[in-house]
């Protein structure tokens, strides 16, 4: 069996820079899968696909021609052979892939895809289904959270170093906005597994959440190569 740990949480509770770091130390590959439908939402805008035509977005999720390349700043997500890593990342490619993200059979369609990605010497992924849906076998499940008002907080600093920042104040509404619809939609809804552990980020640092969780990888048999 190819180890998998599985890191969900709202958005801003550090998954992403963990997860990737824990990949590197474990030498592991990498799933962000809240990347694949930020790519989908972004499709459906250039295609013109309507954000309620369940249908026509299956269509589209199946379809998609869409690989992540490791570059040496992190993962680039190539469509059609466009690197779209930088437009994916704003906050209404965000915001429209959490409207697509709860729809049940865009997320059905994207089920094989995310769990491709179990290759050996094994996976970290992270998202907001991956311990309770997409791998209900993962050897460690760890759920991370913040408070919503830290979580605006690192979300402002992220976007002043990249020299765009938002009020902070807009940050937390659509925060707050996101978390609503990802915690209460009836498919798939954002909580920790039975079986997750969760980790209150709020007052961590970063190499803090990257030891604990490699602490708790360790009692589970899954230490660095
Ligand atoms: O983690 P992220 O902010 O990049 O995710 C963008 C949106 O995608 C998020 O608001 C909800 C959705 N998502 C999801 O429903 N399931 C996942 N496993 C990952 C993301």
């Amino acid at each position: 069996m190819i180890p998998v740990i599985t890191l969900d949480g709202p958005g801003g509770s550090g998954k992403g820079t963990v997860s990737k770091l824990v990949a590197e130390k474990l030498g592991f590959h990498i799933l962000d899968s809240g990347a694949i439908y930020r790519v989908l939402a972004y499709a459906a805008l250039k295609r013109n696909v309507d954000f309620t035509d369940e249908e026509a977005l299956c269509e589209l999720a199946r379809s998609l021609n869409l690989s992540f390349v490791p570059m040496e700043e992190g993962v680039s997500a190539v469509l059609d052979g466009v690197d779209i890593s930088k437009e994916i990342r704003n906050e209404t490619t965000g915001s429209n892939a959490s409207r697509v993200a709860a729809l049940p059979r865009v997320r059905a369609a994207l089920l094989d895809r995310q769990r491709a990605f179990q290759q050996a010497p094994g996976l970290v992924g992270d998202g907001r289904d991956l311990g309770t849906v997409v791998f209900p076998e993962a050897t460690l499940k760890i759920f991370l959270d913040a408070s919503a008002e830290e979580r605006a907080r690192r979300r402002y600093l992220q976007q002043k170093s990249n020299g765009n920042p938002q009020p902070l104040e807009q940050i937390l509404e659509e925060i707050r906005i996101r978390d609503d619809r990802d915690r209460n939609r009836p498919v798939a809804p954002l909580k920790p597994a039975d079986d997750a552990v969760t980790v209150d980020t709020t007052s961590m640092t970063v190499p803090e959440v990257v030891s604990r969780i490699l602490e708790l990888a360790a009692g589970r048999n899954i230490a660095p190569l």
